[in-house]
């Protein structure tokens, strides 16, 4: 086993070796960029480590990672035109540094060269990654399909909200873990455990991505902060405030998510005032602690050393833990 600073290491150097700029360039061009951006390379990690949980060598798991952080940066580059958003990890958005069509095409040929790289396994393996890629795939586009209709809806409830935060995000998650696994052959039922952890963990991570777009330090945090606000996204941050706030509070609020001011600054500091004040902030830190926990018990059930579990116990930790 390597340690997660490890894993990341290993990861952006295969990544760095692979990715280079040709002709076109206009296609090209963006993809380095945004693969080079940075980020945190959570999901190539898992991939990385569940291999290694399950006694293979990380060098088998890699091309699935880098399928799987390449499928990552697509969905941001097409979620940041989705979203109109202007920044990414610090720097321009794809569509605002070249333009929309540019974002458009670059996120297909990302989203293509994802699956090419599965045709580096064999048989069974190909099989099943490949069919484990697709499901995730379709239902990553249901998860950012739902959240673009919530923005214009007025009754949208929490549980709709969590199915969608587990489409659009938790899937990916579960998925990069699960495929670890599967490289590496593990039992079925393992395999299942270890998606269960990613995916209750996946939740817990756009919790908190939703609480740092309102919260987060716009120093540090790499995305316009408030961006969500400005969107009029149906966040668990919204939605309990809402059902925390009196009748007049309420309206406000609603109000306020229905409108799309020139200038937003006035629009999120009255939305953030009221985040807090509802206790909204807290709940969500609690709901994601809620969710980390819960992710924790699907260790329980899988087959591999304690050790290994705690290694799995930190990483959530250190997920909530998270500013960027
Ligand atoms: C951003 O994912 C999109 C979400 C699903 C919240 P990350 O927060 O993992 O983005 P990077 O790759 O670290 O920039
Ligand atoms: C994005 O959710 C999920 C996907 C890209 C599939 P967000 O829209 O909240 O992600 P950020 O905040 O832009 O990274
Ligand atoms: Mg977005
Ligand atoms: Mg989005
Ligand atoms: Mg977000």
């Amino acid at each position: 086993m390597h340690s997660i600073p490890e894993y990341s290491s290993l990861f952006i150097e295969y990544l760095e070796e692979r990715t280079f700029i040709k002709e076109p360039f206009n296609l090209y061009e963006p993809i380095d960029y945004i693969l080079k951006l940075g980020g945190k390379r959570l999901r190539p990690v898992l991939t990385l480590l569940a291999a290694e949980l399950y006694n293979a060598p990380y060098e088998k798991a890699l091309d699935a990672a880098l399928a799987i952080e390449i499928f990552h940066n697509f969905s941001l580059v097409h979620d940041d035109i989705m979203d109109d958003a202007p920044l990414r990890r610090g720097q321009e958005t794809v569509h605002e540094k070249w333009d929309v069509n540019t974002g458009i095409l670059s996120g297909d040929a990302m989203l293509i060269r994802a699956y090419q790289l599965f045709e580096n396994y064999d048989g069974e393996i190909f099989r099943k990654l490949a069919k484990l890629f697709s499901k995730t795939a379709i239902e990553v586009c249901e998860g950012q399909q739902y959240d673009v209709d919530f923005e214009t809806r007025d009754d949208v409830s929490i549980p709709e909200y969590l199915k969608m935060i587990e489409y659009k995000t938790a899937v990916l998650v579960a998925a990069s873990l699960k495929m670890g696994a599967i490289v590496a052959g593990a039992s079925e039922s393992c395999q299942e455990s270890i998606y269960n952890y990613g995916r209750d963990l996946g939740i817990a991570f756009q919790l908190q991505d939703d609480y740092l777009d309102a919260f987060g330090d716009p120093e540090t945090f790499g995305k316009q902060v408030g961006g969500d606000i400005i969107e009029n996204k149906k966040t668990f941050l919204y939605l309990t405030a809402l059902q925390n706030s009196d009748k007049d509070e309420a309206q406000q609020l609603e109000h306020l998510f229905s409108i799309a001011p020139t200038n937003p600054t006035e629009k999120i500091e009255t939305v953030k005032e009221q985040f807090i004040a509802s206790g909204a902030a807290q709940a969500t830190q609690d709901e994601m602690a809620k969710y980390t926990q819960l992710a924790f018990e699907s260790l329980e059930n899988l087959e591999i050393s304690e050790d290994k579990k705690q290694l799995l116990r930190e990483f959530g930790l250190g997920l909530m833990k998270r500013t960027v």
